[in-house]
C-alpha cells in the first residue's frame, strides 16, 4: 500500500496558513484529483448553552472554521491551478442543519451554510468541470462528536428509528466519498447525500 503524505495546516481561520500547506501539497504532488473538507470547530459554551446566547464572536468562529475555510480552501486551490482536470470536492456535514438537534446550535447554522456554499461554488466550480458535493453523515464518536451533549443518546436514537436501525461507520462515510470522488459520481455536483442510514427520511 502507498504511503500517505501528512500536511498540516494549523489554522484554517488563517489564509497564509492555508497557503502554505497547499503550497507544501503542490511543491510534492503538483496537481490533486480531489479534496476532502472534514474540519469544523465551535466553542463549547455555544455547545452547552441555549442557541439564543451564542456570542458574536462565537457565531463567527464557527462559521469561519466550519464554512468559509471551504470557500478560502478551494479558491486558493483554484488560484494554484492545482486542481486537476476534473477534480472532485467533498466536505462533510450533518443533519443538525436541516433540523433542530439538542445541543448542536451554532453548528447546526454553520453546516446550513456549508451546505448552501457547496450549491454556490458547484455553480463557479463547474466553469472548469470540477465538482464540488456534500455528505451528510450519521452521527459517529470522533473526538469533536465528544463536544455535542448526550451525543450517545444520538446514537440510540438512529439505532431506534433509522430504516436500517443502526449508526453508521467510517468506513461507510469513507466508501461513499471515494464514490464521490470516482468518475462513476460524475454527472453529481452540488448535491448533499445523506450518508445516515436513512435517519432523515423518517418523520413520525
Ligand atoms: N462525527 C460525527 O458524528 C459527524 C457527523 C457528520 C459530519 N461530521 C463532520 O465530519 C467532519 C470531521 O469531523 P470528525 O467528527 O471526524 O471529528 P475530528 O475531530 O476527527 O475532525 C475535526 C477536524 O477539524 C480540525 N480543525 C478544527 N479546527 C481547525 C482549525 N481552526 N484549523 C484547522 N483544522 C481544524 C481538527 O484538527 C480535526 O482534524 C467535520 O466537518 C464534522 O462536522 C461529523
Amino acid at each position: 500500500m502507498p504511503k500517505a503524505s501528512v500536511y498540516v495546516c494549523n489554522n484554517v481561520s488563517l489564509d497564509e496558513d492555508i497557503d502554505n500547506c497547499l503550497e507544501e501539497i503542490k511543491k510534492d504532488h503538483g496537481k490533486i484529483d480531489g479534496l476532502l473538507h472534514a474540519i469544523a470547530h465551535a466553542n463549547t459554551e455555544d455547545l452547552r448553552n441555549d442557541f439564543i446566547l451564542t456570542s458574536r464572536d462565537g457565531y463567527a468562529h464557527a462559521q469561519d472554521v466550519s464554512t468559509y475555510s471551504l470557500v478560502a480552501i478551494v479558491r486558493m486551490a483554484r488560484e494554484k491551478e492545482m486542481l486537476n482536470e476534473g477534480a472532485s470536492i467533498v466536505a462533510y456535514t450533518y443533519y443538525g442543519s436541516e433540523k433542530v438537534i439538542e445541543g448542536y446550535n451554532v453548528m447546526g447554522v454553520a453546516k446550513a451554510a456549508l451546505e448552501a456554499s457547496i450549491k454556490y461554488l458547484a455553480k463557479d466550480l463547474g466553469k472548469d468541470g470540477y465538482r464540488i458535493n456534500g455528505i451528510s453523515a450519521g452521527p459517529i464518536k470522533t473526538l469533536s462528536a465528544k463536544g455535542i451533549k448526550d451525543f450517545g443518546s444520538i446514537l440510540d436514537v438512529v439505532e431506534e428509528r433509522a430504516p436500517l436501525h443502526k449508526n453508521v461507520t467510517i468506513n461507510q462515510v469513507g466508501d461513499s466519498t471515494a464514490f464521490l470522488f470516482s468518475d462513476m459520481s460524475s454527472a453529481i455536483t452540488g448535491e448533499i447525500i445523506h450518508v445516515d442510514n436513512g435517519f432523515s427520511v423518517v418523520g413520525v
